[in-house]
């Protein structure tokens, strides 16, 4: 079963725009993400940003006490960030980046290209019991540098693939440059998650990619609340999820 993880990182957008440096405020992260649980979510995925522009440390804290499910946080290669992460212990960070010159063309981790830099963050958090995920684009050379690092799973950017979507030729180079990058994974021992960019229109094409263990969407998911509720859109999701071959 292809499971879904619910960034909820966009509620605490709303809530910034409003409430920003003030204590308290909505909508709240946390009662979100116990939203998206009870409606089939099996984790919750946060991004502690170096900037904050979205969820603050406090949220962090407070999805560590209520998720029951798997938090997993997203963090760029920050050592203020990494003594975070030490801390809220969360299930799996996923290394994502933050600065430009972290970012290779397509706009996932370069790993390939920090190789040291990437292996201390994933030796020190898989010290601390954290499985570690690479944010990466399907390329060959990043996920065969992910499986160098050590890191547990790979996340594949499905960006291009969701910006690409509605022009056909280009969509269906995206599917099979995400499946060579699934199989390429999976053949090192690498679990392979996706995201970035889903909805329900452009996932049917996603059951094409094999060896999928996790789809991490956000921005989807809390957009359509504002028609449904999040309960329903997740519920939506898992529906466009269901009979993924594997
Ligand atoms: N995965 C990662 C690593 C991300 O950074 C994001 C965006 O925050 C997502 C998944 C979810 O993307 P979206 O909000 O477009 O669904």
């Amino acid at each position: 079963m292809l499971k879904l993880g619910v960034n909820i990182d966009h509620v605490a957008t709303l809530r910034e725009a409003r409430y920003r440096g003030q204590a308290g405020g909505e909508p709240d992260p946390v009662k979100a993400a116990l939203i998206a649980e009870g409606a089939g979510a099996l984790g919750i995925t946060a991004h502690l940003r170096e900037d904050r522009r979205h969820l603050q440390d406090a949220d962090l804290f407070g999805l560590r006490k209520a998720v029951t499910t798997r938090l997993n946080l997203e963090m760029a290669l920050v050592p203020e960030i990494l003594e975070i992460a030490l801390r809220v212990r969360p299930d799996v960070v996923c290394l994502v980046p933050e600065s430009r010159a972290e970012i290779t063309t397509e706009g996932g981790l370069d790993v390939a290209g920090q190789l040291d830099r990437v292996r201390f963050y994933r030796e020190k958090l898989n010290a601390a019991g954290i499985e570690v995920s690479l944010f990466v684009d399907p390329e060959p050379a990043q996920i065969a540098a992910s499986h160098e690092v050590g890191a547990q799973f790979i996340e594949l950017h499905t960006g291009a693939y969701a910006h690409q979507y509605h022009r056909k030729q280009a969509r269906n180079d995206e599917i099979q440059r995400l499946s060579a990058a699934a199989r390429q994974a999976h053949g090192l021992g690498l679990l392979v998650n996706a995201g970035h960019g889903l909805n329900t229109e452009n996932l049917p094409l996603i059951h094409l990619v094999p060896h999928l263990i996790e789809l991490n969407i956000g921005h989807h998911l809390v957009s359509r609340s504002i028609e449904i509720g999040l309960a329903g859109a997740v519920r939506e999701m898992l529906a466009a999820m269901a009979g993924y071959p594997g």
